[in-house]
């Protein structure tokens, strides 16, 4: 086969179908020893645990082709190990971290033409999710399960690719005090609908949200983590209990330190000290790092002094490091980069 044919620069952050998915299903106790299929449809009881209470956990990273023409995915022992962190929180069967490595490799090795070539700012979106499927109908947890993980190719989750973006303060609460906030479970994104719904309609291209608890201290959007950078060149970053533990954000935090030298901060940020910093980004697999232009708090606007027309300096520097190390232009820290055989 040869690759796909797509305008690869112009496929935005859409779903594709592909041709080969993974599925394993869990019964009796066990996890199979899963499959590829072609089948792209999953037909479920009315009553599944799924439809019913939300049971599912998901999970997402990206396959990339390198300069020298290699397909590799990035850290995906983490998403195997955050995968089992969702699941438990659920009371659901944990996914081996092993055989989610594999599925990962089988998925993306079959579905190879799929992946964009290098440099076309296009690269292959990985979804690995699992739900309950037997009938429940008390609220209890299901005892049968299916793992999938499928394929798409997307290009920038911002239309505007590495343009800043507008962000506004949000009315609304992500996730509770010892909730579910750290978990990637389905359910955090349903009740994100109708705040990210109601900031497009706004104007706004994401939610800022704050703790639920005090509404004064960051905590993420729907769909990454933050990053600031002072105006002495530190990163920032907040730490919270109730926020996703972005492998991006964890992996920048490294980059900063040990590649580009900077000096930076784990901690509590207050919403009051947004307005001192020199930069802002939003960080994560979908988002890998867009920057953020402009904050609006209920009509009052913080405007970073990096512009609305490009990322700010150091942000470029983070962007630039770490998709040089997915792209296999810089040396990756031991155990980042899996190669795909
Ligand atoms: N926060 C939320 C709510 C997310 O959905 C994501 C996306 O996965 C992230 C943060 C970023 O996490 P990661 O860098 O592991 O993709
Ligand atoms: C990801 O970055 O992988 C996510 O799951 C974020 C989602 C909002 C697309």
């Amino acid at each position: 086969m040869a690759k796909a044919d797509m305008d690869w620069k112009n496929i935005g952050f859409t779903y594709r179908q592909t041709e080969q998915r993974y599925v394993s299903d869990y019964k009796n106790g066990a996890w199979d020893n899963g499959r590829l299929t072609t089948d792209a449809n999953v037909v479920l009881n009315e009553c599944a645990g799924v439809l019913q209470y939300a049971q599912t956990v998901f999970e997402g990273l990206k396959a990339y082709t390198t300069e020298d023409g290699h397909i590799v995915t990035f850290r995906p022992d983490l998403n195997a190990k955050r995968m089992v962190d969702s699941a438990k929180r659920l009371e659901m069967p944990p996914f081996p971290e092993e055989q989610f490595i594999e599925a990962i490799e089988k998925v993306v090795a079959a579905n190879a033409d799929f992946v964009p070539p290098y440099g076309s700012g296009a690269t292959l979106y990985i979804r690995p999710y699992m739900f309950g499927t037997n009938p429940v109908i008390g609220v209890k947890p299901a005892d049968e399960y299916q793992f999938r993980v499928f394929v798409t190719p997307v290009g920038p989750y911002f239309s505007g690719g590495a343009k800043p973006i507008t962000i506004r303060v949000c009315d609304y609460d992500r996730a509770a005090p010892h909730g579910t906030g750290h978990i990637k479970a389905g359910l955090n994104y349903a009740m994100s609908l109708y705040a990210i719904v109601d900031a497009h309609k706004q104007g706004f291209d994401e939610n800022m949200y704050l703790d639920s608890a005090t509404r004064t201290k960051v905590e993420e959007t729907g769909g990454a983590n933050f990053i600031f950078i002072t105006r002495e060149n530190k990163l920032v970053t907040p730490k919270s209990d109730t926020i996703l533990p972005s492998i991006t954000r964890r992996s920048l935090v490294h980059v900063a330190q040990e590649y580009l030298g900077m000096e930076v901060e784990e901690r509590e940020v207050l919403f009051d000290e947004v307005k001192d910093f020199a930069e802002c980004g939003l960080c994560g697999t979908a988002a890998v790092i867009s920057p953020v232009g402009k904050i609006v708090d209920h009509g009052e606007e913080i405007c970073f002094p990096s512009g609305m027309e490009k990322m700010g300096p150091v942000t470029k520097k983070l962007y630039d490091t770490l998709t040089g190390i997915q792209m296999g232009h810089i040396k990756a820290p031991d155990g980042w980069i899996k190669v795909i055989q």
